[in-house]
């Protein structure tokens, strides 16, 4: 998990990094730090925390230096706490080094390095590499660091400086992202290229096993044998004020707020037959045998979605899996089959493994991803890009809607028969649908009122109603630690329905129309053992309506757009819920926004 940024130029490092690590910090926050070499000073500053205890450390110091490197923290390896915290050093001081992964082999190398007399203070994964780095000091650090690198199983994005060879950065990755920002003579290194954009927008992104030496704002880039490699420069057209908060308290409220605009550019030149912007055409979508959707929390929930408009649209059998199960069990994946793997970061660890399953037995892999440049965008076959910007807050909000809107956009290209009825005029209404039902939140945020003291939330609802719920649901839990538990409405009755008593919040989504009467009947069930029913659906729904404590309506529509934009409503419960209980909201505790570990 965690933020790595790093600098190389004629610039003071440090207001850099302090920057960088700010727009980084959702990726990792139990605490946070910095080196900088100044000749053969080296100086690390490290606070447990968020990244304001060590801004706070900071103003008392000065440090300085040519190059810097910073780091906020996800703990994997020992408790957050100051020592554990990146950048570790050798026992000499010499080497600072961050990392971004996990060092499977760390406690055999930590045990052979105690025998040679080396000692630790941290319970990281990360120092073991940073001692090492000393132990196998040959004269030039671009060489130690790929000797050590040969010897570490498991992931890394590591970058390493030295009082040997001031001036130098190296940097490396397998696994864990890295992205390199060229500069007019200054080079920057990060986790995300958000994380630099202020500062240039042509980043290299670096595979794995692909290496970088710093030197004086240049760089050149090496193999593991240390060949000289080349990657192409990509011009990223994110503007740095689509990763700001624009004035508002949380980036999760923004990042709600602004998806009618975002969702224009993810529908942008994909609503014309035969768009060069869909990746897969029907005549090929038609061959594949089966689909199956491969994704992680909020993106396995929009891939529930996928599935039904799949199946329709094709007539095959799509399975939804969980990618942390997938990639351990045996899957009979044909070389017919289609792999959709959805990711907004397109670094989930898990995801990563799971479409390298898909590929090994022969599926043609597509990716639903957000990060351009990312991983998994790297691994596929095929690339749609949700263009829906960077996603700062842990909370997934704008992506989850891109993955619906994209997963929607394939399923119309792929329905020959129209299947789905809907019109590719109406998909493109959807913006201002979206931006029509941004006028629940004053009503949303009254009903949260009345809810944000309760201890459990029910989240119910049919078909793809279903798959709304469970996103509705992880959305509340996660930013409000409420418990929230999501249902199909027609399973209540075979276990759940005996936690409904008196008072008990149950929300329903209720867009499905062709499912209502059945919807109403279970939301009957749960009124006669004294639930307080939230209903979100549309003009439709008049015998729901009535019977409901509080019914949210939403814009007239086509069926299936009800469906996408009710997760709007569900976002603004978990936003003003999480808000009246005085929560983090971007940074929730115990997460992290790309979990690059399993
Ligand atoms: C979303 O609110 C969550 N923070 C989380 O479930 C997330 O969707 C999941 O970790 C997958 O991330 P990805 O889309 O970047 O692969
Ligand atoms: N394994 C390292 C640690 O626990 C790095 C974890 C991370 O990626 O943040 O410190």
């Amino acid at each position: 998990m965690c933020g790595i940024i790093g600098y190389s130029g004629p610039k003071e490092p440090l207001p850099i990094l302090i920057s960088g690590l700010s727009r980084l910090e959702y990726r990792g926050y139990d605490s946070a730090g910095v080196a900088l070499i100044d000749g053969d000073n080296l100086s690390i500053e490290k606070k447990e925390g968020k990244l304001s205890v060590l801004k706070e450390h900071l103003e008392g110091t000065s440090i300085k230096g040519n190059i810097g490197i910073g780091h906020t923290r996800w703990a994997t390896h020992g408790v957050p706490s100051d020592v554990n915290a990146h950048p570790h050093a050798d026992n000499a001081n010499e080497f600072a080094i961050i990392h971004n992964g996990i060092i499977e082999n760390y406690a055999e190398l930590k045990d052979d390095l105690i025998q040679d007399d080396y000692s630790f203070i941290s319970e990281t994964d990360t120092e073991v590499v940073a001692v090492e780095l000393s132990r196998k000091w040959n004269g030039e650090l671009l060489d130690t660091v790929l000797d050590v690198a040969k010897s570490l199983d498991g992931t890394y994005a590591l970058v390493v400086t030295s009082t040997k060879q001031p001036g130098t950065i190296v940097a490396g990755r397998m696994m864990s992202p890295l992205v390199l920002g060229v500069g007019e003579g200054e080079v920057f290194l990060a986790s995300d290229s958000a994380a630099i954009l202020e500062y240039t927008n042509k980043m290299i992104f670096l595979e794995n096993g692909d290496f970088v030496e710093i030197n004086d704002g240049n760089f050149t880039l090496y193999d593991i044998e240390k060949n000289v490699i080349t990657r192409d420069i990509q011009v990223i057209d994110w503007e740095v004020s689509e990763a700001e908060k624009a004035g508002h308290d949380h980036f999760m409220y923004k990042e709600i707020l602004e998806q009618a605009e975002v969702i224009e550019r993810t529908i942008a030149g994909r609503i014309e037959e035969n768009s060069t912007e869909i990746p897969i055409h029907l005549d090929k979508a038609k061959k594949f045998e089966k689909i199956w959707i491969v994704a992680c929390g909020t993106a396995y929930h929009a891939g529930l979605f996928g599935k039904d408009l799949f199946e329709k649209v094709l007539g095959v059998p799509v399975s939804v899996e969980l990618a942390s199960e997938f990639r351990y069990r045996e899957p009979i994946v044909g070389e017919n089959d289609l792999g959709i793997v959805i990711s907004q970061s397109g670094e989930t660890m898990d995801t990563i493994a799971a479409t390298e399953l898909l590929k090994e037995n022969g599926a043609h892999v597509l990716a639903l991803v957000n990060v351009v440049g990312s991983s998994l965008a790297r691994m596929a076959d095929s690339v749609f890009y949700l263009h829906v910007g960077p996603e700062i807050g842990v909370a997934s909000t704008k992506a989850y809607l891109g993955m619906l809107v994209g997963q929607l956009l394939l399923a119309k290209h792929w329905d020959s028969d129209d299947k789905l009825a809907v019109a590719f005029d109406e998909i493109s209404d959807l913006p201002k649908l979206i931006e029509q039902t941004m006028a629940c939140e004053k009503q949303i945020k009254d009903i949260s009122e009345k809810i944000y003291k309760k201890n459990d939330i029910y989240f119910i609802g049919r078909g793809l109603d279903y798959a709304l719920a469970a996103e509705g649901a992880l959305k509340l839990k996660e930013i409000s630690y409420l418990h929230a538990e999501a249902l199909a409405a027609g399973e209540l009755k075979h276990g759940t329905l005996a936690l409904i008593e008196d008072g008990t919040p149950v929300i329903v989504t209720a867009s499905q129309n062709h499912l209502l009467d059945k919807t109403t009947s279970n939301v009957q069930e749960v009124i006669a053992r004294g639930a307080y029913v939230i209903a979100i659906g549309d003009n439709q729904s008049k015998k729901l309506e009535n019977i409901s404590d509080e019914y949210v309506t939403l814009p007239d529509s086509n069926e299936i757009l009800t469906t996408v934009i009710s997760i709007i409503p569900l976002q603004f419960i978990a936003y003003h819920v999480a808000n009246l209980n005085g929560e983090s909201i971007d940074q929730p505790r115990n997460l992290a926004k790309s979990v690059t570990v399993e």
